[in-house]
This record gives structure tokens, sequence and C-alpha cells, in this order.
């Protein structure tokens, strides 16, 4: 079976995996006067509340470890994706590999703008195949890359895709 569906966006809502990377967890207390105060929770719920009202389905994914990252795109049970990668983002090769293995669009985001941080922050792994980005927005990048996903997805940009596996735990 094609794992692409006959029509684009035909029949169903558009599914979104928000996919944040290692020390997230820690948004709140981690280093507040660049990640801002908001936990992760806090962001989760209002991409939530924003999903809700734009009727796109989004599943949370994060972990401090690269490999369960990557383990949960290769599920590829999402249409698009919204990546903040945290540090991978200036590091890792084999993420930026299973974004393209899995052949779904993704938009990537950061709280801070790490272009104007350390030089480190300036090497990127990742933004030249993001469909697009948003940076240095805080909480707000989310729901804009959400809003852009979902702009995508009713004007046929974005394939809609089979289910492949089961999400696991996390
Ligand atoms: C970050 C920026 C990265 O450079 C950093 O390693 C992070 C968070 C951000 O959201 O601003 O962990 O991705």
């Amino acid at each position: 079976m094609s794992e692409t569906d006959a029509q684009t966006g035909a029949g169903r809502v558009l599914r979104v995996l928000v996919l944040n990377g290692p020390n997230l967890d820690l948004l709140g207390t981690r280093e507040p006067a660049i990640y801002g105060h908001e936990t992760l929770d806090e962001i989760n719920a209002g991409i939530a509340a924003r999903a809700g009202e734009l009727d796109v389905a989004v599943a949370f994914f994060q972990s401090n470890h690269e490999g369960a990252l990557i383990d949960r795109l290769h599920v590829r049970d999402f249409d698009a994706a919204i990546v903040n990668a945290a540090g991978l983002t200036h590091t890792s090769v084999s993420l930026r590999d299973a974004l393209l293995a899995v052949e779904r669009p993704f938009v990537e985001v950061h709280l801070s703008d790490p272009a104007t941080r350390e030089p480190f922050r300036r090497v990127n792994f990742l933004e030249d195949v993001a469909v697009t980005r948003f940076v240095g927005l805080h909480a707000r990048g989310y729901t804009l890359a959400l809003e852009e996903l979902a702009r995508r997805w009713a004007a046929g940009l974005i394939p809609a895709r089979a289910r492949d596996a089961e999400a696991p735990d996390g």
C-alpha cells in the first residue's frame, strides 16, 4: 500500500508531532533570562489549545536522548513536525538524517535566537532542511509554527500520510 493517501489533506485532520530535545524538560527553571519562565507543560498546553482552534491533532514528545528522538520520528505517525532539537541542532547529523529519512516537512523552533548567542550555536544541522523557522519568540514560535503548518495543509502543500506504526510511550 502506498504510504501517501490518495488525496492530500482530504477527509481528515492534519497530524503534527511536536518534538523537543535535551534539557527542554527543565523549562521554567532553566536559564529563565534566556528561555523564559514557562514550563514545557505550559507551552504544550498553549499549543494544544491553538491546535483545537485550528482542528489539528498534536502529539508531544520530549527526550534528552538523541536515539529516542530518532526512534520517535521513525514511527512516522504524523504528517508534519515542529522540532526544537535544542543542543542537538548544533551537533546532530543523525537527527538531520532522520528528519530527511521520514520525509515529513518540519518547522524548526527555538525559544531563543541561537545565532545571537555563542558562536558554536551558529552551526545548525537543521535549518537548510526545515520548511521554515521561528526563533527568539519563546512559546509564540511553536504556535506560529503550528499555524504555518495548518496553512500549508489547507493549501494542499503537505501530503496526508498513512499511519505506519504505533507511537512508543514517552
Ligand atoms: C534552544 C537553543 C539551543 O541552542 C539550546 O542548546 C537549547 C535551546 C532554544 O530553544 O532556544 O537547548 O533550542
